[in-house]
């Protein structure tokens, strides 16, 4: 359980140089996302997906967390138990900067998973078709990934928290992904004032009790100080 509940997206990570999916330029205008951020397309094309997911690992792990991840770390260690983070985000900045109580609800780039067994391991930097499980040894393995048509990560812990948090926050996410964008309203009906932090409105905006427009490493340390 946790009071405070805070959700973010691409867009906290866009100022680490990591891009965000949806903006102009974004991973999305370039990459056909049916191809690879789906089931289907890794069976039509492992190699091209793994391609793309070794590029985002080796771009994740050249970069470094910003004053906004710093700034939820410090929030996080002042509140001791009661910030819980949720990120749709699979790099590990959030780790990296020093937050603990972080859920990936759509996996890690960290991280490999057997399609057959469903062990995990650290993933290599470079993952291959030919890989094998290291339990099973089926050659198997696909980055851990939540793909579109697929169910998120850790939703149990995440609707508890949410249907007894006192406040809600989504940083840098377009509202565009469910279930993520419906948090705001399970937020909502349990009373939790509810802030937005992003660069524009996003497609939920109208849900939030207060909007806070910026960059996350301008906005979110300056909410964070105004509420210890
Ligand atoms: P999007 O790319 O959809 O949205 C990023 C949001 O961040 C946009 O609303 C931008 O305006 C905002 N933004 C950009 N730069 C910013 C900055 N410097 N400071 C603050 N905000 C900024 O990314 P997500 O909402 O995270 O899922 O996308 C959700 C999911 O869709 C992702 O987890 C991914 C994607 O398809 C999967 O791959 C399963």
């Amino acid at each position: 359980m946790a009071d405070i509940v805070i959700l973010t997206g691409a867009g906290i990570s866009a100022e680490s140089g990591l891009g965000t999916f949806r903006d102009k330029d974004g991973l999305w205008t370039r990459f056909d996302l049916s191809k690879v951020a789906t089931p289907e397309g890794f069976i039509e094309n492992p190699a091209l997906v793994h391609e793309f997911y070794n590029a985002r690992r080796a771009n994740a792990q050249e970069s470094s967390p910003n004053a906004a991840h710093f700034a939820l770390a410090e929030f996080e260690k002042r509140k001791s138990g009661d910030v819980l983070i949720v990120t749709q985000n699979v790099d590990d900045l959030h780790e990296r900067a020093g937050s603990r109580n972080v859920l990936h609800m759509h996996g890690q780039l960290s991280q490999a998973l057997c399609a057959a067994c469903r062990a995990t391991w650290t993933a290599p930097l470079v993952m291959t078709p030919e890989d094998r499980c290291p339990d099973c040894d089926a050659p198997s393995t696909r980055p851990d990934i939540v793909w579109f048509g697929e169910i998120p990560y850790h939703m149990e812990k995440i609707e508890d928290a949410l249907s007894d948090c006192r406040l809600f926050a989504a940083i840098g996410t377009s509202g565009q992904v469910w279930p993520a964008a419906g948090f705001v309203e399970a937020a909502r009906m349990v009373g939790a004032h509810c802030v937005e932090l992003n660069l524009e409105r996003s497609d939920v905006s109208d849900r939030f009790d207060e909007v806070r427009l910026g960059r996350a490493t301008d906005i979110v340390p300056s909410w964070i100080s105004g509420l210890v």
